[in-house]
């Protein structure tokens, strides 16, 4: 029978089963809660069922609370009075995991008396990735059943958890196939009926928390030793102490403190940034011209040109997710460099335990290094990743052209470069498409997927595809020089080299953007990549700090110097010599130094970035402000808890505050510093980028599309 929309009851061997469908993820939405509620309420009731199987159809288990009602006045019943409903049955409650069981979704199964999962499902608590901490009991009930250790562990990571490893460490009782999981879940709830075991209250066990309490450092020591992946976060910290709550209050006020600190994240600015990038991440999928319908080309085996940095990094990230790669290269030495460092990079990731020695001969085993291009022949999708320089990229792209099957996606991982004039040295533009990686390409999320104008739309949506398939996000962007976060990069780059010639220094630009929250500031970043990356000794004239710099050798961390020096272990140090070439170069150049405050620091870098992401977004290169913001967390490191660079602007700053002040700037800036016309009207009609039609609404698949920069441009 059906206990309302999203919720079905049947009694089946005695045993009362409350099947849960509210697709896409069974989110616990009013609905949800009230099935569930009314579902346990019944067979408590029911004389003919003696205990409960709670399961999910569809994809999944409950991925956690439903974010879309988070911040709109809460709907009864509230998650806790399910709970307590559960958690309190006069009869066993078995959940039934398939798929994710996550956040409050987990926390609904911690309050069942049992827990039995598909072997394929999968148990985290991911809060802490939206700013906010299990605000049902989690923190509380997770360390009771696997320890303070391990809770710590998932609950600051939030990690999904294997079933397999679930089941070591006590959170699931037993293991089911796939397949049959509902019958496993209601022959267990029969056995637990048969074997009258008494109901298991996971907030009664208490062993583990007294372990924990015997040592009293190691909650401190945690919090030392991950300080600097939770630099400028709060909800690491906050989950955290509600760990320590755990420990040194009653289960009822430790559930209370939970519940204050959940309710200051959910209130306070990060989550509601980080909110702002879960849903943006899966907004960029969605593009009015390419629906979700459209055909994907299939994609079994990948080529990649070029075994360098690049060309390694594109390759492993293909092998990690189980493609078989062609891996090609003009001679057997910069070959056998590349695959060497392959190797390297995957023993260095076993010595850390997080491969086995198998796992990463069956990565290799799917690599075939060549230096005959012929060999791309039966790839679905070859990707260029060599010298950033259009007579070779287009050398390459015809001689590709003929020896590429029809049908297969041609690819450039150009930086830069203009992807329409890679495409017409091919006999099949509609093929060639922009795959943009981040360096290191097999571990940064960010894919730019360039469109030409003449790439096809089931080109994209395939990019797409196997964006995700590599685990990536892949955002698509249109056709312009440096596409969305290389042209704003420059901005920002410009912006640090003009102020250590008015009057700051390297290590003052990088502070101030470092405590803004990037991994690193812009001098520190030259230095890692390289100064020489588009250096051209042949044409270096002293014009530039960065000039003369590479030109005394000072190349980088490879070489022991950059803007700073490097010790052995390539830690920084602000350069005395490198400050004096700066000073005499302002000198020689006439620039009167001055005094520059953190502040113009961070509005020079990063309204310059803002003004710029604004005309891109006018111009139809971005599809929406969000995809502005996926790019720059997932691709250039801007803080999460910020929420992006669009978000920033518009929620943390206000669009009015930043025009103003590029037009305090423009005068002595010139095209720096022009306001962006789109700014302009934005900030006259009161409007932000929502409101404006440039960031659709959330399930909105009128997304707009991208192409060249040339396309007209409605407003
Ligand atoms: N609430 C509302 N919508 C959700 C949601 C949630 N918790 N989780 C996913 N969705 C939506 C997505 O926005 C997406 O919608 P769309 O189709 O309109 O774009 C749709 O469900 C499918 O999601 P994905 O594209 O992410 O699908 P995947 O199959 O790739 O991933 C998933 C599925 C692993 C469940 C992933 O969606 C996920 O990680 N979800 C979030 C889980 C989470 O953070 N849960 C904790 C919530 S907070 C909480 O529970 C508080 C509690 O402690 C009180």
């Amino acid at each position: 029978m059906k206990i309302n929309d999203v919720t079905g009851y049947q009694v089946e061997n005695g045993i009362a089963v409350i099947t849960i469908e509210s697709p896409p993820v069974n989110a616990l939405s009013a609905a949800v809660r009230g099935g569930i509620l009314a579902g346990v309420e019944t067979a408590l009731a029911d004389a003919s069922a003696e205990a409960i199987v709670l399961i999910c159809a569809g994809r999944t288990f409950f991925a956690g609370a439903d974010i879309t009602e988070f911040g709109k006045p809460p709907v009864a019943p509230i998650l806790r009075q399910v709970q307590d409903a559960v958690e309190n049955a006069s009869k066993p409650v078995v959940a039934a995991i398939h798929g994710t069981a996550l956040g409050g979704g987990l926390e609904l199964a911690l309050v069942a008396h049992c827990r039995v999962a598909a072997r394929s499902a999968k148990c985290g608590l991911p809060e802490v990735n939206i700013g906010l901490l299990p605000g049902a009991g989690g923190t509380q009930r997770l360390p009771r059943i696997v320890g303070v250790d391990t809770a710590l562990d998932m609950i600051t990571s939030g990690r999904h958890v294997p079933a397999v490893e679930a089941h070591a460490m006590g959170l699931v009782d037993a293991l089911a196939d796939d397949a049959t999981l509902r019958a496993e879940a209601i022959a267990f709830a029969r056995r637990v009926v048969a074997e009258d075991r008494p109901l298991r209250r996971v907030r009664d066990l208490d062993a583990k928390i007294e372990e924990a309490r015997a040592n009293p450092g190691a909650i401190e020591a945690f919090r030392r030793a991950n300080a600097r992946r939770f630099r400028g976060f709060l909800a690491p910290e906050y989950n955290i102490r509600c760990i320590e709550a755990a420990l040194a209050l009653p289960f009822d006020a430790a559930l209370k403190e939970e519940r204050r600190l959940f309710d200051e994240l959910m209130a306070g600015p990060q989550s509601k940034a980080q909110r702002h990038v879960f849903f943006a991440e899966r907004r960029v999928a969605k593009l009015a011209d390419v629906p979700a319908e459209t055909p994907l080309r299939p994609v079994e085996r990948a080529s990649v040109i070029g075994a360098g940095t690049m060309g390694g990094g594109i390759a492993m990230a293909f092998l990690n997710a189980g493609f078989p790669v062609t891996l090609v290269e003009t001679t057997q030495a910069a070959l056998d460099r590349g695959l060497a460092t392959i190797r390297r990079n995957y023993d260095a990731t076993a010595a850390k335990g997080r491969l086995t020695g198998k796992q990463v001969e069956a990565r290799l085993a799917r690599l075939h290094g060549t230096l005959a291009l012929e060999d791309v022949a039966d790839s679905d999708l070859v990707i260029e990743a060599v010298f950033e320089q259009m007579d070779i990229k287009q050398a390459l792209f015809s001689r590709i052209d003929a020896i590429a099957k029809p049908g297969a996606i041609l690819a450039s991982n150009t930086s830069y470069l203009d992807i329409d004039t890679i495409a017409a040295a091919t006999s099949r533009p509609r093929d060639v498409i922009g795959m943009h990686f981040f360096s290191p390409a097999h571990i940064m999320r960010l894919l730019e997927i360039v469109r030409g104008r003449a790439t096809a739309e089931d080109a994209i949506a395939t990019a797409m595809a196997v964006a995700k398939r590599l685990g990536k996000v892949g955002v698509v962007v249109g056709n312009c020089f440096g596409f969305v976060g290389n042209r704003m990069l420059a901005q920002r780059q410009r912006e640090a080299e003009k102020l250590i010639l008015e009057g700051a220094l390297p290590w003052q630009v990088d502070k101030v953007l470092y405590d803004f929250g990037f991994p690193m500031g812009p001098f520190q970043m030259r230095d890692m990549a390289g100064m020489d990356v588009g250096w051209d000794p042949a044409r270096s004239s002293s014009s530039t700090v960065r000039e003369i710099l590479n030109e005394t050798g000072r190349r980088g961390q490879k070489t022991g110097a950059g803007y700073y020096d490097y010790d052995e272990q390539r830690r920084p140090t602000p350069s005395p010599l490198v400050e004096q070439v700066i000073l005499d170069f302002a000198a020689r150049k006439g620039i009167a130094r001055r005094e520059i405050g953190d502040g113009e620091i961070l509005e020079r870098c990063l309204y310059a970035m803002v003004n710029e992401a604004v005309n891109i977004l006018d111009e139809g290169i971005a599809v929406r402000a969000s995809d502005i913001d996926v790019v720059w967390v997932t691709g250039y490191g801007w803080p999460a808890y910020r929420g992006g660079p669009m978000f920033w602007a518009e929620h943390d700053v206000g669009l009015d505050t930043i025009l103003a002040r590029i037009r305090e700037l423009h005068p002595d800036h010139g095209d720096d510093f022009r306001p962006a016309p789109l700014l302009e009207r934005l900030v006259a009609e009161g409007r932000g980028f929502s409101a404006s039609g440039r960031d659709a609404p959330r399930g909105d698949a009128a997304g707009g599309d991208v192409r060249g920069s040339d396309r007209p441009v409605e407003s």
